[in-house]
């Protein structure tokens, strides 16, 4: 199909979740026929297939699951555009084997997941979450000078699994924050880090080793599924740290748990679970040295304004004939 024919009036999208305004207007503004999947949680994929096969474009969550089956339904789609960073909810080889342009967001929560990542480590190190519980408990009797003892993070190592945008943010917060020296684990050199942090990089196995604080940041793919695991986490050191603010399925959290009631590690921070929603009574919850939040990184006004933003902008310039900003797949080439 030749796209560049369509008039803007003729171009269904379809969205599969209320995003906010700021998307949402640019795509109405730039004339399209926009419709929204109105419920308060995610579509589901008979739904989903059903809404698609009636749009030329869908702008997507992570939540979606844009595999075979969705895409061999709808091969039709001119693009399909997701509001996130992460795409591995998206079956990427099939989709570009089917020419189908894929656009993301990257990028637009880069800070705020850093932030959280920051903060989880915080708050391991003095047991927020838990003290927080206890003051909840009643259990705010009385000071107790050998009680309640967490642990300084001055001039620690940040160990980095993944580091790119997201990574380079929490090296900028760790470093200035408190002066940490940075390793990190990645198929490639990021030189930027090397300059800018006198960031190091390292084997595996010396990023298991060396890190206080290793703080994961990368895509999951089939090399990163489960890469934390029982053999992994008894290499860190019995006074490290783990935070997971990327992807649940990159830890394997049957291994985490036994670690953290053995004491192979000191704490952890998660963001990311797996499966989501945590259960709300996964003992890892209990736990003194654990903070978990509901995955929340991109959760500020300013990262999902962003992401809105560049979600619908990838579907206005393709159909405007220019580029994509922001694609997963740049060798489809679009028929234009
Ligand atoms: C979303 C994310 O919360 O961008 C990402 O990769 O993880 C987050 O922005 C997630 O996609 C929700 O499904």
């Amino acid at each position: 199909m030749n796209v560049m024919k369509k008039q803007p009036k003729d171009i269904r999208v379809f969205l599969t979740r209320v995003i906010p305004d700021k998307g949402i207007n640019l795509l109405k503004e730039e004339g399209f026929q926009v419709s929204v999947w109105k419920q308060d949680r995610p579509i589901p994929a008979e739904d989903l297939i059903e809404a698609a096969k009636h749009a030329d474009a869908i702008l997507c969550l992570g939540t979606d699951k844009i595999n075979k089956d969705f895409l061999n339904e709808c091969k039709h789609l001119d693009i399909v555009s997701l509001f996130a960073v992460g795409y591995d909810n998206i079956d990427v080889k099939t989709a570009t084997s089917l020419g189908i342009p894929l656009g993301y967001a990257p990028g637009a929560m880069s800070e705020a997941t850093a932030d959280i990542a920051f903060g989880l480590m915080l708050s391991v190190s003095r047991k927020f979450f838990y003290m927080h519980k206890k003051i909840l408990r009643g259990e705010w009797t009385h000071f107790r000078p050998t009680a309640n003892l967490g642990m300084e993070l001055k001039k620690k190592t940040l160990g980095i699994f993944g580091l790119g945008r997201i990574g380079m943010e929490m090296a900028k917060r760790c470093q200035g924050a408190y002066d940490m020296d940075i390793i990190y684990y990645n198929r490639s050199h990021n030189e930027e880090a090397e300059k800018t942090f006198n960031a190091r990089k390292v084997s595996f196995d010396e990023l298991l080793q060396q890190s206080d604080v290793l703080s994961v940041h990368s895509a999951l793919s089939p090399e990163t599924k489960g890469i934390f695991n029982k053999e992994a986490f008894q290499k860190m050191k019995p006074t490290s740290i783990f935070i997971n603010t990327a992807r649940g399925p990159v830890h394997n959290e049957a291994d985490l748990l036994e670690a953290l009631q053995s004491g192979t590690i000191w704490g952890a921070g998660l963001d990311v679970t797996d499966p989501e929603p945590m259960d709300a009574n996964n003992p890892l919850l209990q736990m003194e040295n654990v903070a978990i939040l509901p995955h929340i990184g991109s959760a500020t006004i300013e990262a999902r304004n962003e992401m809105a933003r560049m979600a619908a902008t990838n579907i206005i310039e393709f159909y405007r004939g220019n580029k994509i900003p922001n694609m997963i797949n740049p060798e489809v080439k679009v028929k234009q």
